[in-house]
């Protein structure tokens, strides 16, 4: 057996306390399967006293990180603290800086930071990886980056935060409402008490922005990413959806298009027969398409401290056994810039909900303004309201009604550009709900 490898862990939370537990507990099987014993040499967190169910003695304490990570008595420096910026970037600069491999979990500092990262890791001849970063226990890195390295990716898209996952199969399964559901999911603990980077959006974007990187070779960009959060589907989206054999899900997609690399998270309406259909509850799950190996659905828990753990140690065996690659599954020099295709140029099916006033040639005149931008209407539907009566003497008031259309391909010009005209007219009650749909071959 080779000498042991020994690892400095900054940040005890939720992840760096199950990763010093599944070390402790499946050395001897991690030892045989890397060629080398692997050895927490070092620790760092806030509180020194607090209580994390894990016996840390035989471990250096440091109250800084970045001393850890430069310090020469640990080998790897695995980084669990989290954030873009402050001891998680400072503590990873330094690490790569004296040409230390670094293990990572942290999607924030990976999409805000990733390039100059990769950069400065290849100047130092380290490794820095992340497989723990995008869908947690899910092994997407690596089979993204080594096992599909012969395929040509043409798009990439998933599941890729749980709590928005678990509030849209709630509200399609118990009817409730949005607000209810994610109640619900803060009262279980899936939900953080500020929910907005989940439920918003920017958490899909972060991990999207790392596997675009590596399934398309281009340097990492969130900032081009196309983000739309979960919050304005109401039940009746839910319903509609149902009833057309589709199932919402909040999608992070990348594909290749003539115009650039398209990179979006919103909700989306999937075929209630399609693979990604049936990921319910936190469950994440991403989907590649390739040339050679056509179609590949990984699915698995997106977060949790030990299945993110289990990610982190295959990272960590990775560089125990000296397979080395580039952070980005390619030397970082070698990335393409990022070409963004327009969210305007987006080819797609919509699905549209609108409240429309019960008047004459109402109907008529919203599908004459989609005629009129070349929009065909694969389905309308009205939906009746309730008989309603008025006192004697009375008029009844006019009152919206929902009209849920589905429409052929179009682009997302020609659709905002419609809908503007149509709100225009005044023959809706409320702005228009506009739900992407994602084609499947
Ligand atoms: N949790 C998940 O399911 C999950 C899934 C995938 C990826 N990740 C990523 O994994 C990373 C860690 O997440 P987590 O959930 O484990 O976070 P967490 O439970 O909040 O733990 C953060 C840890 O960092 C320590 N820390 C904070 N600031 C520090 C500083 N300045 N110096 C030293 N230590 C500091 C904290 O110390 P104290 O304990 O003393 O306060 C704590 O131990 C994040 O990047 C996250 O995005 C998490």
């Amino acid at each position: 057996m080779n000498a042991p490898i020994r690892i400095g862990v900054a940040g005890l939370g939720t992840v760096g306390a199950s990763l010093v537990r599944l070390i402790t507990r499946h050395g001897n099987d991690l030892a045989v399967r890397s060629g080398r014993p692997i050895v927490v040499s070092g620790v760092s967190a806030r509180d020194i006293g607090r209580d994390r169910g894990i016996d840390t003695s035989g471990m250096e304490w440091f109250d800084d990180p970045v001393a850890l990570a430069r310090d020469p008595g640990n080998d790897i420096f695995v980084e669990l603290i989290g954030g873009a910026d402050g001891a998680a970037k400072a503590s990873v600069e330094a690490a790569l800086g004296v040409g230390k491999h670094v293990v990572t979990a942290n999607k924030a500092l990976l999409a805000e930071h990733g390039n100059a990262l990769a950069r400065l890791a290849e100047d130092g001849a380290a490794s820095l990886n992340f497989e723990a970063a995008a869908a947690g226990g899910i092994p997407i890195i690596k089979t993204l980056r080594e096992s599909l390295a012969g395929n040509t990716v043409s798009r990439i898209y998933g599941i890729l935060n749980g709590t928005s996952n678990y509030i849209l199969t709630r509200m399609e399964q118990e009817r409730l409402s949005f607000e209810d559901c994610l109640a619900e999911a803060q009262k279980l603990g899936y939900a953080e008490a500020d929910p907005s980077f989940d439920i918003g959006g920017q958490d899909a974007a972060h991990k999207l922005a790392l596997l675009t990187s590596i399934a398309f070779g281009t340097e990492v960009d969130a900032s081009a990413i196309y983000v739309e959060g979960i919050s304005s589907i109401t039940s009746a989206d839910i319903e509609a959806a149902d009833e057309l054999g589709y199932r919402i899900k909040l999608l992070g997609v990348a594909c290749r298009t003539d115009s650039g690399i398209e990179q979006r998270v919103h909700p989306a309406m999937v075929p209630r027969t399609s693979a990604i259909a049936r990921i319910d509850g936190v469950t994440n799950a991403v989907a590649v398409e390739a040339d050679f190996v056509g179609q590949l659905v990984l699915s698995g828990p997106g977060a949790g401290g030990d299945a993110t753990a289990s990610s982190v140690v295959s990272d960590i065996a990775d560089i125990a056994r000296g397979d080395r690659v580039g952070t980005f599954g390619r030397p970082a020099s070698d990335l393409e810039p990022y070409r963004r295709a327009t969210m305007r140029a987006h080819e797609g099916g919509y699905y549209v909900r609108l409240s429309v006033y019960d008047r004459p040639g109402a109907f008529a005149a919203i599908s004459q303004r989609m005629a009129d931008r070349g929009i065909s209407l694969e389905s309308i539907v009205q939906r009746h309201r309730a008989p309603r009566t008025a006192a004697p003497g009375h008029l009844i008031p006019v009152a919206p009604a929902p009209v849920i259309m589905i429409t052929y391909e179009t682009t997302e010009a020609e659709m905002r550009a419609a809908l503007e005209t149509i709100k225009a007219d005044g023959h809706i009650a409320d702005d228009p709900q506009m739900i992407r749909i994602e084609q499947f071959t």
